[in-house]
């Protein structure tokens, strides 16, 4: 029997207890052994629960306990959540975290302590929720390079964007309406702000080109400025508004983003909706490949958590080898991207004299109820150029346009 302690019994804590005890069976025959709870570390009792008996509230109890094989952190943030791992890995145990905050800020150094102490550091939950996304980056995709992935990896923002395309309604009303239904938190701010996309795709990137990402680095947009306006073009142009974290490799440069962006039907992620989350990868061998799925909540969440403590079971004295060194890598200016982008303007588009004077020829849009202004597309260009050419007209907004295709 493998014994295992839980830290957090929040709501993925108490899905992974749940997720064990009702799989019990298939998941004691996959691992080749049964998985018991033996801990769970929170700072409150929960008197009448039958985890009652199995709290503890100090951290030893379970670093000095030999029994407990495998730890695993769901409490969120960095500490004290970096300081326990750390602890649990340096007393000989393994460890599964869906904590993305502890993988972005730590994932090198800890997979490194992990390697050497002959154990596993794990976090298939920590990006996409439940959706399968490290595993096949670092076990089936290993034959290939990837050239670049694309996600819709926030499913409170997806929720809210799908929400204002679909209703017309604001940015403000959905954002409430998604906070009194708990999917949006009530300090909002990691979601909307782009900070969690951030911090998945800086994730995946250290993984997919084996050096540390710095999530810091990573030029990061929110969903915030998003209007109902923009929604209103998105629609005439057969296109949706979505906040895509993204990152690809092009002339041994690796440039990553997490931004809103205009996709039109033919992107992969463009039927991506509500609270779900979409991974498209291209690798260089197999080509387009998606994830998609619950990329967040109790169950899928802790499904994905309890694949990895299966894992760790099954590699009980055998480090399973991932390819992400301290090393920095150095992403490639924002300025230096190539792409189109959709503006909104002042004025009339008869009179576009401004916009091809700093654009040439343009794609024209314009929403009947929209007066005084429209919108255009641009050709392909730097957002160095870009940003130049905005100077020069009388510019509402701008949103980046993804052109990815299948191929
Ligand atoms: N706040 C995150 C989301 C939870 O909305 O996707 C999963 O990381």
């Amino acid at each position: 029997m493998a014994k295992i302690a839980v830290l957090g019994y929040g709501t993925v804590g108490s899905g992974v207890v749940e997720v064990l005890s009702d799989n019990a069976e298939s998941i004691a025959k996959k691992a080749g052994e049964t998985i018991e709870v033996k801990s769970v570390l929170d700072i409150r009792d929960f008197p009448g629960d039958p985890i009652q008996e199995k709290i503890v509230h100090d951290i030893d109890l379970i670093v000095n306990d030999d029994e407990i094989d495998v730890v695993v952190e769901v409490m969120g943030g960095v500490e004290p959540a970096f300081t326990f791992v750390k602890k649990a890995l340096e007393a000989g145990k393994s460890v599964c975290t869906s904590n993305k905050a502890l993988v972005a800020a730590h994932g090198a150094e800890l997979l490194a302590l992990a390697k050497e102490k002959n154990l596993n550091f794990m976090f298939e939950a920590s990006v996409g929720g439940g959706i399968p996304i490290i595993r096949p980056l670092n076990g089936s995709l290993t034959a290939d390079e990837v050239t670049k992935i694309t996600g819709i990896m926030n499913g409170t923002t997806n929720y809210i964007l799908t929400k204002m395309s679909r209703e017309g309604s604001s940015y403000e009303e959905v954002l409430k309406e998604a906070q009194e239904l708990g999917y949006a938190e009530r300090n909002p701010e990691a979601d909307v702000e782009g900070y969690d996309a951030c911090r998945k795709i800086a994730i995946l990137t250290s993984i997919a080109y084996g050096k540390t990402v710095n999530f810091e680095e990573i030029t990061t947009e929110g969903i915030t400025k998003i209007s109902n306006e923009d929604f209103m073009y998105a629609d005439k142009l057969g296109c949706v508004v979505k906040l895509l974290a993204t990152s690809y490799e092009k002339d041994g440069k690796v440039y990553a983003i997490t931004s809103p962006f205009m996709i039109n039907s033919t992107h992969p992620l463009y039927n991506v909706n509500g609270v779900l989350n979409g991974i498209h990868l291209n690798g260089n061998m197999v080509g387009d490949v998606m994830f998609f799925g619950a990329g967040a909540g109790k169950l899928p969440t802790a499904s994905a958590v309890v694949g990895d403590v299966v894992d760790c079971v099954k590699h009980k004295g055998k480090n399973v080898i991932m390819l992400w060194s301290a090393e920095k890598l150095e992403l490639a200016s924002t300025d230096e991207e190539v792409r189109s982008f959709f503006v909104r303007v002042k004025g009339n588009s008869e009179d576009l004299s401004e916009v091809k004077k700093a654009f040439g020829e343009v794609k024209t849009v314009t929403v009947d109820e929209l007066e005084g202004e429209f919108g255009f597309i641009t050709d392909k260009m730097t957002e160095k150029s870009f940003n130049e050419a905005t100077s020069k007209i009388n510019m509402i907004s701008r949103l980046r346009i993804d052109d990815t295709e299948l191929q």
